[in-house]
């Protein structure tokens, strides 16, 4: 076999959703309207959205045939009974409770271990993640390695925690202070990168030494599993399920948006090793999503995840999911552009700080690089820069980012090679006209989560 053969889609395709490329003429009018803000566009006007990977993956068709076995009963549903057994087997732990999305399962657990006084521990905090612990005046740190940002840093695993550091917090803090320490694998706001068994391990160490909780957020603990098949000493001949068990074992509860690699459209879940917090957990979820076996979803949305929790430790589909992704990585690199590396497992990451750097971070860099990718190509993507994390100090200067990121993340199973072949091929148009694009200035922001609908204006 040829060592270069194309590495095609291991599925065909049964079902079409038109998309329309329209003109740059109109992309412009539609972006001014938009006051140059992704997030208020239209999808119809989009091309090719890489928004997100959450909520926008295409099912297969036996996720869709499970819909209509979907079993709607208030309780005991056994579409609840096939999730429940399928999650069980997957994390080894007792006590799964369904939710709407990831971030019902946050507020629910955090609005129990949390409030003022505790401090969290994470990786790196997911902003859902952060604004519940926070919601309930708990602090939120995250402990990342001091170079895991660095677009040219090279490690296996960019993601992990720096242990030492979370050691350090918890003798500041005292650990009756110290709510749980979580890990994000991937972990998401930090470019997507991979977090191996051996920081897992040692976090279970370190729990274990100061009797604390460990939390697993595992939205896309597949594709972290890839990673650790493939990356780490010892596990080339597990499979990826045996990886993602093994790692979700070691924690005392995990925590999941099925949006991701549950292969859904919605859904979420809480699971848990200890009955009495599990207790709680159940009384919070029937105030506020629903009774204990379905949670905020429906009997088919339940089928749906249970099959697509399945789905996606096949090893076609994870090799070609992560290959897909570094296929973006790699030729926007060999063009020139920074992208973090080694590419993530859901997105390629931008460094748009270095791209324009004639563009200081109070001009918004990254978000001037999402309204040239959606002017030029039709192309919808998000600033992880100043314009997502940016704070004012008190005399009213802006606090920069650390980086200037823009995240390009790719829905699961939506796009072919020939459209990312063409997001490629609009980077040529970005980096042609790269010295004459202009940074943006607001005209309105909303006090808090101010990227979703922020207005600019172009400078
Ligand atoms: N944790 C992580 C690591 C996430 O990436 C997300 C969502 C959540 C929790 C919350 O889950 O959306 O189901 O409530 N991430 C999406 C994204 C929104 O675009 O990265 P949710």
């Amino acid at each position: 076999m040829s060592k270069t053969r194309t590495l095609a889609e291991p599925f065909k395709i049964k079902m079409v959703e038109p998309i329309r490329l329209t003109t740059e003429e109109y992309r412009i009018d539609v972006l001014k309207k938009a006051g140059y803000n992704p997030f208020l566009i239209r999808s119809d006007d989009v091309y090719i959205d890489l928004l997100t990977d959450s909520g926008t993956s295409a099912m297969s068709d036996h996720q869709w045939a499970g819909i209509m076995l979907g079993d709607e009963s208030y309780a005991g549903a056994h579409s609840w009974e096939h999730l429940e057994k399928v999650v069980k087997d997957l994390t080894g732990m007792p006590y799964v409770l369904p939710t709407h999305q990831g971030r019902a399962a946050e507020r629910i657990l955090y609005g129990i271990l949390g409030g003022k006084g505790k401090v969290f521990i994470s990786n790196t905090h997911f902003d859902t993640t952060r604004a519940n612990i926070e919601f309930t005046g708990a602090e939120a740190f995250d402990c990342l390695h001091e170079n895991a940002l660095d677009t040219a840093t090279l490690m296996p695993f960019k993601g992990n925690m720096d242990i030492q550091k979370a050691r350090e917090l918890i003798k500041i803090y005292g650990k009756q202070n110290i709510g749980a320490l979580i890990l994000t694998v991937t972990n998401n706001s930090a470019g997507g990168q991979p977090v191996s068994m051996q920081n897992a391990k040692e976090l279970r160490q370190l729990c274990d030494e100061f009797g604390l909780l460990f939390v697993i957020d595992g939205c896309r603990v597949a594709e972290n599993s890839y990673f650790i098949k493939h990356r780490e000493p010892g596990y080339g001949e597990n499979t990826y399920r045996e990886i993602a068990h093994e790692m979700i074992y070691l924690a005392d509860a995990f925590i999941m948006s099925a949006k991701k690699d549950g292969l859904a459209n919605i859904g979420g879940l809480l699971v848990m090793k200890d009955e009495a917090l599990a207790q709680k957990c159940t009384n919070l979820l029937i105030i506020s999503e629903g009774f204990a076996t379905y949670g905020g979803l429906t009997g088919r949305d339940m089928e749906a995840i249970a099959i697509g929790l399945d789905e996606v430790f096949d090893p076609d589909y994870l090799h070609y999911r992560i290959k897909s992704t570094e296929y973006l990585g790699r030729h926007l690199d060999e063009k020139g552009i920074p992208v973090i590396k080694p590419f993530g497992g859901h997105a390629i990451y931008v460094d748009a700080g270095k791209l324009y750097p004639h563009i200081p971070a109070d001009k918004y860099p990254g978000q001037a690089l999402v309204c040239d990718l959606y002017t030029k190509g039709g192309i919808r993507c998000v600033e992880v820069g100043s314009v997502m994390f940016g704070k004012y100090n008190e005399h009213g200067h802006l606090l920069a980012a650390k980086t200037e990121l823009v995240r390009l993340a790719i829905p699961r199973r939506v796009y072919t090679q020939s459209h990312i072949e063409y997001v490629i091929d609009v980077f040529d148009d970005i980096i042609e006209d790269k010295q004459k694009t202009t940074g943006l200035k607001i005209t309105y922001e909303p006090p808090f989560l101010r990227h979703f609908t922020a207005r600019f204006e172009r400078l």
